[in-house]
């Protein structure tokens, strides 16, 4: 059974804002899903709808078996961390954390040791007596992150938690994160508008559009099984070529590739690590740019009608400015009125 049942939840705010549209998901125990989309894309409302923060108009929220959907946050079996972190600047490190067992009525013996022991987890061991205005904003996260941990939610909830870091900061508590989640088993929603961050931590990605589901599955069935085109451009690099399906053959200019669908229009769709480059002049396609990144060369190209192509090699300085190639997609997706159609099946 799943720990977290959303079903068929929508939010329309005053004014007529459809901020999320006929929602439903399935979280099973210790899962962590990332919610992943573009800003505006109802990821927050759903967060704040699961914690309680927001009332759906329509559906139902569950929570291990209960129905949850009207109660308050308090009342809900889940710990949210927003984007802002709200700590109290007057409270040391300790005291913020302490608090929610305070309101518990724990006794002191037992808060003292449960604040230790998630001090400890969030790498935090002996900063109790800090105050957070003295804090990084690292450290004011992880703070915020144990603040939630200590009161043992049944399902975590995180709201781009990390936005405000910098790079460096952000890849290093995300996989804290994961590691903590995982020694804990905790089930997570994790709110992230960042591909990296999804691809990186999520059991599961849904990629929300316009408050509904694009797509939900395994981080790499949506990057190599993308459904629509949204989540094809959306997740990682993709090319995109507009052509026709004719007799069995997609055709774009001089560009021809075998495409067992019917006759129309169609979408080609190919990463760039997928796109191989030969020589020949004129070609289908030519070099506008090469960038050497030391690991890979990125090969920027432009088709007769402009389109614009990307193509990953592994020795960049076999290619110049100006020099006509020869498109050898390897693997791609094609897709029509908005559905993929095809998708070749090896990814050499
Ligand atoms: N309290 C609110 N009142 C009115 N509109 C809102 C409110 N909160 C969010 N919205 C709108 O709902 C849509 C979804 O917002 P949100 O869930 O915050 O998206 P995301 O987190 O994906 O950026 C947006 O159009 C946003 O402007
Ligand atoms: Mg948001």
């Amino acid at each position: 059974m799943s720990l977290l049942n959303i079903q068929g939840v929508s939010k329309t705010f005053p004014g007529g804002t459809v901020a999320v549209d006929d929602f439903s998901l399935d979280v099973a125990a210790g899962e962590l899903v990332c919610l992943l989309g573009p800003s505006g894309s109802g990821k927050s409302t759903v967060l704040r709808m699961i914690g309680g923060f927001e009332r759906p108009t329509a559906g139902f929220v569950s929570i291990d078996g209960e129905e949850v959907t009207h109660l308050p946050p308090n009342r809900r079996p889940t710990g949210m961390v927003f984007q802002s972190h709200a700590l109290w600047s007057h409270m040391n490190v300790f005291r913020n954390i302490a608090f929610g067992l305070r309101l518990r009525g724990l006794p002191a013996g037992e808060i003292k040791d449960r604040v230790e022991a998630v001090l400890e987890l969030v790498g935090l061991a002996g900063y109790g007596r800090r105050m957070t205005n003295q804090l990084s904003g690292g450290q004011q996260q992880r703070v915020a992150l144990a603040r939630s941990l200590v009161l043992e939610p049944k399902i975590l909830l995180l709201d781009e938690p990390f936005a405000s870091l910098d790079q460096h900061l952000r890849e290093r508590l995300r996989e804290e994160v994961r590691d903590i989640q995982q020694r804990l088993k905790i089930t997570t929603l994790f709110v992230t508008h960042g591909q990296d961050e999804a691809l990186s931590m999520a059991d599961r990605i849904v990629v929300m559009r316009n408050g509904r589901t694009e797509q939900a599955d395994r981080p790499e069935v949506v990057y190599r099984d993308p459904q629509t085109p949204f989540v094809a451009g959306f997740i990682g690099t993709m090319n995109f070529v507009e052509g026709v399906v004719d007799k069995g053959r997609f055709v774009h200019d001089s560009l021809s590739v075998p495409l067992p669908v019917a006759d129309g229009k169609a979408t080609l769709a190919v990463r760039p690590e997928a796109l191989n480059l030969v020589a020949s002049e004129p070609g289908q396609a030519r070099v506008n740019r090469v960038t050497d990144f030391g690991t890979h060369g990125l090969v920027d190209l432009v088709l007769a009608d402009g389109t614009r192509l990307k193509s990953m090699v592994p020795e960049p300085d076999r290619f110049r400015e100006g020099q006509g190639v020869d498109l050898l997609p390897r693997a791609f997706a094609a897709f029509r009125d908005d559905r993929q159609l095809y998708r070749t099946s090896a990814h050499a």
